[in-house]
């Protein structure tokens, strides 16, 4: 869950009690140089071990003491020498969350990879890969490429994407310099877990990957749509109807042959009873977001958190969908609660901006002398830079710039910065904090958990 709600200390906490504990991919560049400007010394001792000296190294110029510590993070650009420096950085953020998230068990842990990032997807998967992370979950498209990416990594080659496939956006990486391929090839490659909504892209995903990689995804995560962020969009684009229930197509997906996990289909909220329920359909387990959000563990803001479980305790939470409010053009699930970006007065008052560039598509501009540039474009962006860089205006109605948003959800923005609680319809059963503890014990038993504990700990 991003940004930072599955932060590694959540995923720490329930994989060490045999889940498998999943970090977020999002805005980690953000997320961790912020730490790391805020004291964080451990992360910077794990970036020390970072296997490419010069990445620890250009970290540490943007830490406290260093030549650039003053400077703005960097964000993604198109020019290819300018963006080896974001794409370094985001590289060894993502090998510092994982690289935390595994510290003190033997559990198993994972990162969620959002296609629709596809400019971070590349270096978040390297760094991940990196600090051996067990399982890649992708999310936010259609993972065409996973396959080739972790082969080509394995084998120490550069990669470029023109575009990634269905993202719209071109995704490169250099890293044949690096020397990683030895390091890569002695560890077991990675479980690759695609998260879908519908019978189709499973279909086309697994021909795919057969016929041009003759590999196989590790399992399926079908997500439904009262799962908490982003959902695929229904099929008649307007509203979810019967044909966009995971029911639907369940058993469909199933004799694939692949495994499943179930996503936001989870009429107790995320429990031992629900997970009976998918098992004894033949689901391998389930995907719980929402509770272990709204758990003391996850990143989000205290005070956000508080305010969800007040408002269920009253019996009023709202979670609703917006079909244009992200700049992915998916839809968006939340709840709603004063002050943040619900709330439409907070909504229209929030300016155009791109400070953050995560979202950002490749677009092409054209210049007066009639060439043309590669831009990197988003519709949250001020509109004058958008037409400007070849946007259509009317792309921008009723968006939000959402990497802002939801930094200041995790904490990791101004405070003055509109927050927005992305979360599930499951989401509205959660009358009480708990721990993740408590979350994971719900869900796999007491008794279970405290022989998982034992069995993987490694002190
Ligand atoms: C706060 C929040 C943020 C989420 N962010 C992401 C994300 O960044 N990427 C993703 O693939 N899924 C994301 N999800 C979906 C979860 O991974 C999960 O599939 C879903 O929450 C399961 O359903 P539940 O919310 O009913 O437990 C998010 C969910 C929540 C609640």
């Amino acid at each position: 869950m991003g940004a930072n709600i599955s932060s590694a200390h959540l995923a720490n906490c329930t994989s060490r009690l045999g889940a498998l504990g999943v970090v977020s991919g999002v805005g980690l560049r953000h997320v961790v140089i912020t730490q790391i400007r805020q004291g964080d010394t451990a992360a910077l001792k794990i970036a020390e071990t970072f296997p490419v000296r010069s990445y620890y190294e250009e970290l540490l110029s943007y830490a406290p003491g260093g030549a650039k510590a003053d400077r703005a993070i960097p964000v993604d650009v198109p020019d290819s020498e300018k963006a080896r420096t974001p794409r370094r950085l985001s590289a060894i953020c993502a090998y510092i969350e994982v690289m935390r998230a595994r510290q003190g068990h033997n559990g198993v842990i994972g990162i969620n990879v959002m296609w629709k990032l596809a400019v971070t997807a590349l270096p978040t998967i390297y760094g991940a890969m990196l600090a051996g992370v067990d399982a890649l979950l992708c999310g936010a498209g259609v993972p065409m490429e996973l396959p080739d990416i972790i082969q080509k990594m394995r084998a120490g080659e550069d990669l470029e994407y023109v575009p990634l496939t269905g993202t719209g956006t071109n995704a490169a990486m250099q890293i044949s310099e690096d020397r990683t391929a030895e390091l890569l090839q002695a560890r077991q490659a990675p479980w690759m877990m695609p998260i879908l909504s519908n019978f189709a892209f499973c279909k086309r995903l697994l021909d795919t990957w057969k016929t041009k990689y003759d590999t196989e995804p590790t399992a399926f995560i079908l997500e439904n749509h009262a799962a908490g962020g982003h959902n695929a969009p229904p099929r008649n684009h307007h509203e979810f109807a019967e044909a966009d229930d995971l029911t639907s197509y369940f058993d469909k997906v199933l004799a694939l042959g692949r495994p499943v996990f179930v996503a936001g289909d989870f009429p107790e909220g995320g429990t031992s009873e629900d997970l009976a329920h998918w098992r004894a359909r033949g689901a391998q387990g389930i995907q719980v977001g929402s509770r272990f959000a709204l758990s003391g563990d996850s990143g989000m803001r205290a005070d956000l958190r508080e305010k969800v479980i007040a408002a269920n305790q009253q019996g009023e939470l709202v979670v609703g969908t917006d079909m244009r409010m992200s700049p992915t053009g998916y839809p968006l699930k939340f709840a709603s609660i004063p002050n943040t970006l619900s709330e439409p007065e907070v909504k229209s008052s929030q300016r155009h901006v791109c400070n953050l560039g995560y979202l950002v598509k490749s677009g092409t501009q054209k210049l007066p002398d009639g060439t043309e540039k590669e831009v990197l474009v988003c519709p949250a962006m001020p509109t004058d830079q958008y037409t400007k860089l070849g946007g259509e205006p009317e792309d921008q109605d009723g968006r939000i710039c959402l990497c802002n948003a939801l930094l200041a959800t995790a904490g990791y923005n101004a405070p003055s910065e509109p927050a927005l609680v992305t979360l599930g319809e499951s989401g509205r059963q959660v009358k009480e904090l708990l721990t993740a503890r408590q979350v994971v014990e719900d869900i796999l038993g007491k008794e279970q958990v405290a022989l998982n504990e034992a069995a993987l700990a490694t002190n």
